[in-house]
């Protein structure tokens, strides 16, 4: 696991209510529009939804390195936690990975 805020680890030692995951469908991307871009595209989302806990989700080489769990996460709905994504924002960081996650 990476560095996340210390309360959000209290939350998870207790595991009360801190999982939404088991009830949510599944996401299913639609990549069938301009290749997404990691600057224009995926790097806000993460500034917006996911590096206020993630502090490690700053940095391309770090999200690049996480990548395969960043996406089941958001196809599955678990992250982010506290929050949701719009079906575009999880299109261009699923179909970013999906197209080998470059640093563009
Ligand atoms: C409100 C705080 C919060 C937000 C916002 C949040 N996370 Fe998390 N995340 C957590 C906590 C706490 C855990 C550890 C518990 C767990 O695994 O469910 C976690 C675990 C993870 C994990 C598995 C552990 C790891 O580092 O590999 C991934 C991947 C992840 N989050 C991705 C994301 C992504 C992507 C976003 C943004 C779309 C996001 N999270 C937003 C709190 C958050």
């Amino acid at each position: 696991m990476k560095k996340i805020l210390s309360g959000l680890l209290v939350c998870t030692a207790l595991m009360s209510g801190c999982s939404k995951g088991s009830t949510t469908p599944s996401f299913t991307p639609d990549c069938s529009g301009a290749a997404k871009s990691f600057s224009r595209d995926v790097a806000p989302v993460f500034h917006s939804a996911c590096s206020g806990c993630h502090t490690s989700f700053s940095t391309y080489s770090q999200i690049f390195a996480d990548r395969s769990a960043i996406r089941s996460r958001i196809v599955d709905g678990s992250m982010p936690q506290q929050g949701s994504l719009s079906d575009a924002q999880k299109n261009n960081v699923v179909c970013w990975i999906d197209s080998g996650a470059p640093n563009n």
